[in-house]
């Protein structure tokens, strides 16, 4: 247990050291109220626990439009985020419902696992090109040249994004992310990630053009009927699920790709010869999910006063779902500091528990079987080259900055 050198306790909630190593502070905050005031943050509340966080996420008394917490901070220059502002509040991500439930079952077409089985030859395809891209190099960071640009390209060729704006893609969502993962956002961070939100609209609006005059692109196909529903979303609401889809296709998946191979590498090598065994490969990503999960808080607002056990939180307070806490919840999983690929009865929280799951769980999965497999395959004796990495400094992102690994061929 990594802990805090001045007094031997861990090191506080969203402090550097705690993002480089949460779980004794989470394990600290486990035991005490179901839901807790945060002293890190003004007007915010934890649940850490896997059972509270699988009830209170359904809780009608909160809603998932958080949009306002996140411009809490700029009172004084709101207006120069107004645009922003207004696009973040079109996301499916922080609608409630009808409108939720309405825009959610469209989009689940596009995400349906038949849909996503007939993408993993082309998965497949992505993975052995970046490995073919590696050439006869040695030493490669595999975040950068592997689960990076893994998710980049499947989520982009599915868009419809053409290849040549892939790279600004990234840095573009980076931009975005490096605001939205800080919970201390600067108006100057936040400058940067209105920045990149207007110019990931004008991505994805000539990208739906093109696909209007001609396209053989099936989630286009479901997007598009949005337009055309009797309660029809606007064309501005089509560009902000487009740059969500975006965002979340790879900011996420990328963490977890990274996430597997590290933990295989590290902690259990020798499941890397039963690969061929699908039921093991599904079992280990899920034990990837749970033990370092790539989203590690998920926040709702409080709109009606809630009472839970002793504790009231108050309307207009935010509340933070600790999904790493939940998924490292003792009374939940049988040694949960333990990584095990063949763990039963995985009922890990970590895209989500109400009606706003994953969309692209199902996706986020396959991408991150296909590309364990395909690499470690092909590379069974890679090694680390550092047994402590470093990860990403966000809170709420868990993805390693660098994954430096020496590689032989099998
Ligand atoms: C390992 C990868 C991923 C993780 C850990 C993850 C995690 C999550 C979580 C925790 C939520 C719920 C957020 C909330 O309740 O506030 C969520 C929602 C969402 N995710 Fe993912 N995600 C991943 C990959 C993806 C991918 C690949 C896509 C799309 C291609 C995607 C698209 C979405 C969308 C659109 C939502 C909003 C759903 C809604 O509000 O109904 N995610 N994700």
């Amino acid at each position: 247990m990594s802990a805090n050198s001045h007094n031997d306790r861990p090191a506080p909630l969203f402090s550097p050291a705690c993002i480089q190593n949460p779980y004794p502070t989470y394990r600290e905050h486990a035991t005490g109220a179901p839901v807790q005031r945060l002293s890190a943050l003004p007007h915010t509340w934890g649940v850490f626990r896997h059972q509270v966080f699988a009830t209170l996420i359904r809780d009608r008394r909160l809603s998932s439009d958080r949009t306002a917490e996140l411009f809490r901070s700029y009172d004084p220059h709101l207006a120069e985020f107004r645009d922003f502002h207004g696009h973040l509040k079109q996301w499916l991500l922080f609608l409630d419902s009808p409108e939720h439930a309405r825009l959610r079952r469209k989009l689940n077409a596009g995400f349906s696992p038949s849909a996503i089985q007939l993408l993993r030859p082309r998965v497949a395809e992505v993975a052995q090109d970046l490995i073919g891209e590696f050439g006869d190099a040695t030493d490669v960071d595999l975040m950068c040249s592997f689960a990076h640009p893994l998710p980049v390209r499947v989520i982009c060729r599915l868009l419809g994004i053409p290849m040549a704006l892939y790279l600004r893609c990234v840095k573009l969502s980076d931009d975005f992310a490096a605001w939205f993962a800080d919970p201390r956002r600067s108006a100057v961070t936040a400058r940067t990630a209105a920045a990149a939100v207007l110019e990931l609209t004008e991505v994805v609006a000539e990208t739906i053009r093109t696909a209007e005059s001609s396209s053989d692109n099936e989630l286009m196909r479901v997007l598009l009927e949005l337009e055309r529903e009797p309660n029809a979303v606007s064309r501005e609401a089509l560009h902000a699920q487009c740059v969500l889809l975006l965002i979340a296709g790879h900011e996420t998946t990328r963490g977890l790709i990274g996430n597997a191979i590290y933990l295989v590498l590290t902690q259990a090598p020798e499941v890397v010869r039963a690969f061929d065994d699908e039921a093991l490969l599904r079992s280990t990503v899920e034990e990837v999910l749970r033990f370092e999960s790539p989203i590690q808080t998920i926040g709702r607002t409080v709109v009606e006063d809630m009472q839970y056990e002793q504790v009231t939180v108050p309307a207009g307070e935010s509340l933070f779902f600790m999904i790493g806490a939940a998924n490292r919840d003792p009374g939940q999983f049988p040694d949960p500091d333990r990584f095990d690929p063949r763990r039963p009865h995985n009922r890990h929280l970590a895209f989500g528990g109400d009606d706003h799951v994953c969309l692209g769980s199902t996706l986020a999965r396959m991408e991150a079987q296909v590309a364990l497999r395909s690499l470690l395959w092909r590379f069974p004796k890679a090694l680390l080259r550092s047994a402590s990495p470093e990860w990403y400094p966000g809170f709420r992102l868990r993805a390693l900055r660098s994954l430096h690994v020496q590689l032989e061929p099998n």
